[in-house]
């Protein structure tokens, strides 16, 4: 209950008071009424205090001098730490520097001493690769390059002159090229070699768990060293699983059955304890199933005991303590042991409760006792279906909806597709690198290449704009008694069409808008999500209509289908998303549009325009207008025979 109220409490401390009538029961209750009955300073005051318990729990020592001189007594018991310097996903270089000092100390202060032990003994560091640096991402690989590796290479040396081992932890799903690529860069320095105490850490429940093994296996091979592998299950699945909706992948980089990341996990051990000669296996876990499994493989598969387990700071005790108490299984066991303070703590401790907290979890399974031993001690491989079927609970990342699917994203952590992406924008500039400005005509050229000209427009005169709502106006008639669900598969069409040119239309919103990659993406994501929503909308509020005759058998033409001619003004920041957010709303209602595209952006807006039309929006029924606010945007917010705007 602390640690629900705990997390409960960290995640809504802010909004505390919005929740206290949302009428739901639990904890989200209990806190409500909690707050209500003593004000909200004292309840932040008790959270406060629920997370010093807590840091106190999972954080080892706020300094590493401390935590050093308080493990000589677990050590003899059998223990060996890796200590963990609190600070992940830097923010600014102020930080990075910050954590990488930290990461430096902790090398100095672990050195020296502890080297007369045997090179799997010693006490080493774990090291995030989000703290070293604040763009750590695959988009800014060169920069990773260029400025983490030459930090990590130093913090490694570092460790190899003081004997002390240092294994980089695993985290998100899309820093994992990434951060195979740095590995590498180290394993294969030659200042480097000779040294086993580069390490790395691999998550079970990726999909790639097991060829990122079988690549550490060949890695250890070619760069002649002997490689200890940390192998845990994963500590990020809630993020992998919102990240992938989030960002419309096809699929989830992570297994969605529990019983499958176990499965994964015992088949990834038994391949690296398969490779002892290249690899030094670490097995971090705190369910008895998969120790007692991996003892067994070890053991009596293999033949082996040249390998260690790990645990984090305040969890497995009772396991690892009775482990170490047997003398016939007794295998060493290394303490991941954060070192900092509390602010730091955050990240790593919502991951903790979350771990925790989770009905699947092995830990908190065995503090239930509704959970029969039979069901805790049970294999995971029968609890797979068979053939295997991802779990239906977790619907896929384009099916969350039950009724429209999610815009597929491009994957930008995936280098094959950033490299397609710059070649659709050079091929677009090189498209239009010859761009005539025949006379009435005006070039626009690109915010950030002010040489490279992206197409040619014709501003829109007074007369002309009267002509497009005067066509707008007889298009109506045809349009606005079309039935709705004539509109929304128009619609959907024109999404489709959206998601098929997706990468040109990207190219165009970086050359014409300026947009980063990622922000060009979600621009086109967010002009198909409009289309399919309006889409669905239009069905929800129009479709019945058509059913809804008159007495005498004529079509009941409610205004509701429709009002008149829309004006759609949209600005340069969303020049595809916002732009088609209003014109598909107008258009999906029934009525028709005179938009007008902020004069920054127009050639994304005329060619969203004609995708539309050639999805089946009659031809006079969506016109675009080409010119400033004031020529153009002014008198149609004036015209009367605009319907609304
Ligand atoms: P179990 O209860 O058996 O397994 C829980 C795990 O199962 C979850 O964490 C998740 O990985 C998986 N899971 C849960 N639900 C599902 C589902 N629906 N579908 C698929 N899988 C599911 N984690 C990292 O990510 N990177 C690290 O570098 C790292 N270092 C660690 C170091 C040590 C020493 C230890 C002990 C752990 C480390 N972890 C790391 C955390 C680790 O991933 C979790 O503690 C671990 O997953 C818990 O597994 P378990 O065997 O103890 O518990
Ligand atoms: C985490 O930070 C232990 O690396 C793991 O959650």
């Amino acid at each position: 209950m602390l640690l629900n109220a705990a997390t409960w409490g960290l995640m809504l401390t802010g909004r505390m008071y919005d929740w206290r009538s949302d009428g739901r029961g639990g904890m989200a209750a209990t806190i409500a009424s909690a707050v209500r009955r003593l004000g909200e300073p004292v309840a932040r005051t008790a959270v406060r205090q629920a997370m010093r318990i807590m840091a106190e729990q999972f954080i080892a020592a706020e300094k590493i001098e401390t935590a050093i001189s308080a493990a000589p007594q677990r050590e003899a018991a059998g223990y060996r730490f890796s200590y963990d310097m609190l600070g992940e996903s830097a923010r600014t270089e102020e930080d990075a520097e910050r954590y990488t000092e930290a990461y430096r100390h902790a090398i100095s202060a672990l050195g020296g001493g502890f080297s007369e032990k045997p090179e799997y003994e010693r006490a080493g560091i774990s090291v995030k690769l989000s703290a070293l640096h604040a763009r750590f991402e695959t988009p800014k690989r060169q920069r990773v390059m260029a400025e983490l590796l030459p930090r990590l290479r130093s913090l490694a040396l570092a460790a190899k002159n003081g004997g002390v081992p240092l294994t980089i932890d695993a985290e998100e799903s899309d820093r994992l090229i990434l951060t195979l690529e740095l590995f590498e860069a180290l394993a294969t320095d030659s200042a480097l070699a000779g040294w086993n105490g580069l390490g790395l850490a691999v998550q079970a429940y990726t999909k790639r768990g097991l060829p990122v093994c079988d690549w550490l296996i060949a890695l250890a091979k070619r760069s002649n060293r002997r490689i200890p592998v940390r192998l845990v299950k994963g500590a990020y699945w809630d993020t992998e699983i919102k990240h992938a909706q989030v960002h419309g992948l096809p699929d989830y980089p992570v297994f969605t059955r529990k019983a499958a990341t176990d499965v994964s996990y015992l088949v990834c051990a038994h391949r690296l304890l398969g490779a002892s000669k290249y690899i030094y296996p670490a097995f971090a876990s705190h369910n008895c199933h998969t120790v007692a499994a991996v003892l067994h493989l070890a053991r009596d598969v293999h033949g082996t005991t040249e390998f260690e387990f790990q645990k984090l700071q305040g969890m497995g005790d009772p396991l690892y303590d009775s482990l170490m108490g047997d003398a016939a299984r007794r295998t060493p066991c290394r303490v991941y042991a954060p070192v900092g303070s509390h602010r730091d703590l955050l990240a790593y401790l919502v991951r903790r409760l979350l771990e925790n907290g989770a009905n699947s979890s092995f830990v908190h399974q065995i503090a239930n006792s509704e959970v029969s031993l039979d069901v805790l001690i049970a294999g995971p491989r029968g609890r797979l279906p068979r053939p295997y079927t991802p779990n239906p609970r977790v619907p896929g990342p384009l099916e969350l909806y039950a009724d429209r699917i999610n815009s597929t994203g491009l994957d930008l952590s995936d280098q094959a597709t950033l490299e397609t992406m710059a070649e659709q924008v050079r091929m677009n500039r090189a498209a239009a690198a010859n761009v005539a400005a025949p006379s009435g005509l005006t070039v626009l050229y690109e915010p950030g290449h002010l040489t490279s000209p992206i197409g040619s427009v014709k501003l829109t005169t007074r007369d002309e704009l009267n002509t497009m709502i005067e066509r707008a106006q007889a298009a109506f008639k045809v349009w606005s008694n079309q039935p709705a669900e004539f509109r929304a598969s128009v619609m959907e069409r024109a999404a489709n069409r959206f998601e098929a040119e997706r990468l040109e239309l990207c190219a165009l919103v970086v050359r014409e808008a300026g947009k980063t990659y990622a922000d060009a993406v979600a621009e086109v994501r967010e002009a198909v999500d409009y289309l399919r929503y309006y889409a669905q909308e239009a069905r929800r509020l129009f479709g019945s209509l058509s059913l809804m005759q008159g007495p005498t058998g004529e079509r009941n033409t409610l205004s509701l289908n429709g009002r008149g001619v829309f004006a759609c003004i949209s600005p340069w920041n969303f020049p595809l998303a916002i732009f088609i957010g209003q014109v598909s709303a107008a258009l999906a209602a029934g009525n028709c549009v005179v938009a007008k595209p902020a004069e920054q952006t127009p050639i994304v807006a005329q060619r969203a325009a004609s995708i539309l039309i050639e999805s089946g929006v009659p031809r006079f029924a969506l016109s675009v207008a080409v010119g400033t606010g004031e020529v153009i945007g002014a008198p149609l917010v004036a015209d009367s025979r605009i319907a609304g705007v």
